[in-house]
């Protein structure tokens, strides 16, 4: 026994830790961030509509409850899976405005100005309402007005403000730099308190207006004008033109396979697909699980697999409408299993060492997500963001809608870190009207072709991982799906060359893993993944104990 010292007392450890227990339901599941909207999803399924119905209208409630990532003013991913075996992956994900350029937040002396983050020029051209419009003339069923309807009296009416909000409203200082935002969600500095109503009539009319005229309306009409002219009286960017032009698309859906089970998941613009199946392909065959959940040696192998993705992300990924990303090549397996084989399972490779792509083949609180899964079978994961919480913090005067500043997910100085640390290349620098990468990772995992796991996260760059660990934990290490969301994660994304641990391993391990060579900090959270499995006749659901959402069935 002495001879395994802390590393298998870790293992053991971790193993025997209480399970948490999932929602259960026979029909039908909504999982989302905000209990409200959850309840929304939930009773569009009881009323007759169908998975793409449900994830519109919490979708648009979220926009009202959550404001810090529910959105209108931003853009995302949708997933389905249909209950005949169909697909669907669109993207609405923002798009630069034709203004911008590739020094835009440069300085005279080329140093980074931050006004990709805060204010009126950090915002990309929103995706939100159209692409929830698009999924729902393809696939949904019941009227779009009576999607809406909940959302617009959530906002008009108001709802209890709960103890996560007033906190999270009272302490954003972005809010507080915008009169308007500041009015609208700081009272002047009269904050809320947990219990108070928090009514919203410009974004209730706004609503209002999008329920009866559809997207053109955002896009075109009233709200497209006032928007534009508030974004000119502002020094902003977008313009009635980069509105009315933009499109949400629909996009192939990424496939592959892990130990058996089929796995759906989003394409570029977002990197959270290739992100999932090169580091799922480099695991396979590994045996890293061996050590067991929340070892040393299991940590450490992730971790590298984690640093080879982020490293091969800074080079090769970004909109595919711009950039020739090399997919087939980056998902090799021949590449991955070189990829496997640089892995010395004793030490950590430094980061500065590890070039992206060594090996390719010459040619070349801010999101948020919700999962839903219908009495047909019908699944959808769906992940949309303003990118930071409260998004650029500019709420649009009139119109009671926060924008982005997704702007901030390209590189604004390419080898410059983002507000997320993450460095990136050339390939995603900014271009008018291109698509800023993305590393949400909406997913759906068949198994003998049916439907399995639905799940996805907000966290920005710690998305990828938190979605990774979760299918991990299922898969390789056979947890329910409450616990798999629940256990402690880590993130590593190969620049800063730090191992990033959640609260919950074992100081034995972390200490096996400082000898390795890894450089350890502490971290609140690693994504919020929401997620739900298709198991023995039943559904099981789990909202993640890190955040403050609800899992709801029927
Ligand atoms: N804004 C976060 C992401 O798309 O990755």
């Amino acid at each position: 026994m002495r001879r395994f010292g802390g590393l298998l007392l870790a293992a053991i450890a971790a193993v025997s830790a209480t399970a948490q227990h999932p929602v259960r339901a026979r029909n039908a599941m909504v999982v989302a961030q905000e209990p409200l909207a959850a309840d929304i999803g939930l009773e569009v399924l009881r009323s007759g509509g169908n998975a793409i119905d449900a994830a519109v209208a919490v979708a648009f409630a979220l926009a009202v409850t959550h404001p810090a990532a529910g959105n209108i003013g931003g853009g995302g991913f949708l997933l389905a899976r249909f209950a005949d075996g169909g697909t669907a992956f669109l993207d609405f994900r923002e798009r630069a405005p034709k203004k911008a350029h590739r020094n835009l937040y440069l300085n005279a002396e080329g140093r980074l100005t931050g006004e990709s983050i805060t204010g009126w020029r950090a915002c990309g051209v929103p995706g939100t309402v159209r692409g929830l419009e698009l999924a729902h003339k393809r696939h949904g069923r019941k009227s779009w007005a009576e999607l809406l309807a909940p959302a617009v009296r959530l906002a008009r009416e108001g709802f209890p403000v709960s103890w996560h909000l007033a906190d999270s409203l009272r302490t954003a200082r972005n809010l507080a730099e915008f009169p308007e935002s500041r009015r609208i969600f700081q009272r002047d500095g009269n904050y809320y308190e947990p219990g108070e109503p928090l009514v919203q009539p410009e974004l209730g009319a706004t609503l209002e207006r999008i329920a009866q005229a559809g997207a053109a309306e955002f896009y075109e009409g009233e709200t497209a004008r006032r928007l534009a002219q508030e974004m000119r009286q502002h020094g902003g960017l977008i313009t009635l033109e980069d509105l009315r032009e933009y499109r949400a698309v629909e996009r192939e859906v990424l496939r592959s396979a892990y130990r058996g089970y089929e796995i759906l998941t989003a394409p570029p613009p977002s990197s959270g697909g290739v992100g999932l199946l090169q580091m799922l392909g480099m695991l396979e065959g590994s045996g890293y699980e061996r050590g067991g959940f929340g070892a040393a040696t299991t940590i450490h192998f992730v971790a590298e697999v984690m640093r080879r993705f982020y490293a091969d992300r800074s080079e090769f990924l970004a909109d595919p409408d711009y950039f020739p990303v090399p997919l087939g090549r980056l998902l090799d397996p021949g590449y991955l299993s070189r990829r496997r084989r640089s892995i010395d399972p004793d030490r950590a490779t430094p980061s500065e060492e590890l070039r992206p792509g060594e090996g390719l083949m010459a040619e070349s609180e801010q999101t948020t997500h919700l999962s839903i899964v219908d009495p047909e079978g019908n699944a959808v994961a769906l992940t949309y963001t303003l990118n930071g919480s409260f998004g650029s913090g500019v709420a649009v005067p009139g119109l009671g809608f926060l924008l982005n500043n997704e702007m901030d997910d390209f590189a604004a100085k390419p080898g410059a870190p983002n507000m997320f640390g993450l460095v990136q290349g050339e390939a995603n620098a900014i271009e008018p009207g291109k698509r800023p990468l993305s590393s949400m990772t909406p997913t759906i995992v068949l198994r003998e072709g049916k439907l399995f796991l639905v799940l996805g996260a907000p966290g920005g760059a710690r998305i990828i991982n938190g979605v990774l660990q979760v299918l991990l934990n299922v898969v390789d290490f056979t947890m329910n799906i409450q616990d798999a969301v629940d256990r402690p994660r880590f993130h590593h994304q190969w620049k800063p060359d730090t191992l990033f641990m959640e609260d919950g391993f074992s100081p034995d391990t972390v200490e096996l893993l400082v000898r390795r060579g890894h450089r350890i900090s502490r971290i609140s959270s690693v994504a919020l993944v929401e997620a739900i499995m298709a198991h023995e006749g039943r559904l099981e659901g789990a909202t993640d104990r890190r955040g403050h959402g609800k899992a709801a069935g029927f």
